[in-house]
């Protein structure tokens, strides 16, 4: 007897060794991650939040209670299946919804520590600073691309033609679109291959005190070269930016972005970072529709 109850002990000893190792070692795996992370990115403050946000066109509900957070300096990517709210929850972040004639809001958003529906807050104001890039280009045709950057503060009131120059040339620089328009900027703004209209129109966004930019499917209509110049370009503004992206395209998602959103039917299934959202997620639906099972 003796004999056996000690090999039971032994086994019983080597079992919880090796469990102890295996806890150290998954604590030493998640330190080594967290101190890359730490070093790469920083611990990035909250810039938006989203909490309980529902929304309506007429009766139809678009999206139930969504809460998240925005952290500034990073991409939030917006994923998900055609009609599931990604474009309704982005337009909410600047109060777009609201301009749908019949929608209705619920819940609240902030933008630092304010609530972007409080009455002092002028709408107008809040989409200045979160600013908005569609799926297709919007130049102003006709206008030109000095004029299509120039429009907002010109709109603000400002006359002055070198405060005009100097904020034309910086953001056309900002938004990689300068070497290719500086010489023709008299040219008309709808003149511009479609990828550059589109920098053209993160230039204006970016001539206005913008401090969020909200990009709805940017890359959509777009070819692979200007894609890729977009996705450089968002790398890049992201030094200085908080972004928040809806797109279709997974690689996208997971080539921009440090965190990702899916919504299903209206609802937030899951909210993570990008790395963990696409390598291990927590939702068997997340990883049904990123396996590309659905959608
Ligand atoms: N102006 C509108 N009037 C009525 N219903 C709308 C309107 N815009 C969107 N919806 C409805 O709200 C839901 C969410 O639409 P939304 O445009 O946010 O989806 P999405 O995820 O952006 O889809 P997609 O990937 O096709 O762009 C859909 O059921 C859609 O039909
Ligand atoms: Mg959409």
């Amino acid at each position: 007897m003796g004999p056996m109850i000690d090999e039971v002990a032994e086994k019983d000893k080597k079992k919880e060794k090796k469990k102890v190792e295996n806890q150290e070692h998954r604590a030493e795996a998640r330190k080594i991650e967290v101190a890359h992370q730490d070093k790469e990115e920083g611990q990035h403050p909250l810039k938006m939040k989203a909490e309980g946000v529902c929304a309506w066109f007429g009766t139809k509900q678009a999206l139930y209670d969504v809460n998240m957070p925005i952290y500034e300096k990073e991409v939030t990517a917006i994923i998900g299946p055609s009609g599931c709210g990604k474009s309704t929850l982005i337009r909410c972040f600047n109060r777009m919804h609201e301009t749908v004639p019949g929608s209705r809001f619920a819940g609240d958003i902030f933008l630092e520590k304010e609530s972007i529906f409080d009455p002092r807050m002028d709408p107008v104001v809040v989409r200045r600073r979160v600013g908005m890039v569609f799926q297709k280009p919007t130049p102003f045709p006709t206008l030109s691309i000095y004029d299509n950057v120039a429009i907002g503060l010109r709109l603000n009131g400002t006359r002055d033609k070198k405060v005009l120059d100097e904020v034309v040339e910086k953001s056309l620089r900002k938004a990689a679109l300068w070497e290719e328009v500086k010489d023709s900027l008299q040219k008309a703004g709808g003149a511009l291959s479609g990828g550059q209209q589109q920098r053209l129109c993160i230039a204006r966004a970016l001539a206005i005190e913008l401090e969020v930019l909200l990009m709805d499917e940017p890359c959509s209509a777009l070819d692979p070269i200007s894609t890729t110049k977009i996705e450089e370009l968002i790398h890049e503004l992201r030094q200085n930016y908080t972004i928040i992206i809806v797109t279709h395209n997974m690689q996208q998602a997971a080539r921009v972005s440090q965190k990702t959103v899916f919504l299903l039917n209206g609802k937030l299934i899951e909210y993570d970072a990008t790395e963990k959202m696409f390598t291990n997620p927590e939702n068997k639906l997340t990883e049904d529709y990123i396996t590309g099972r659905f959608g």
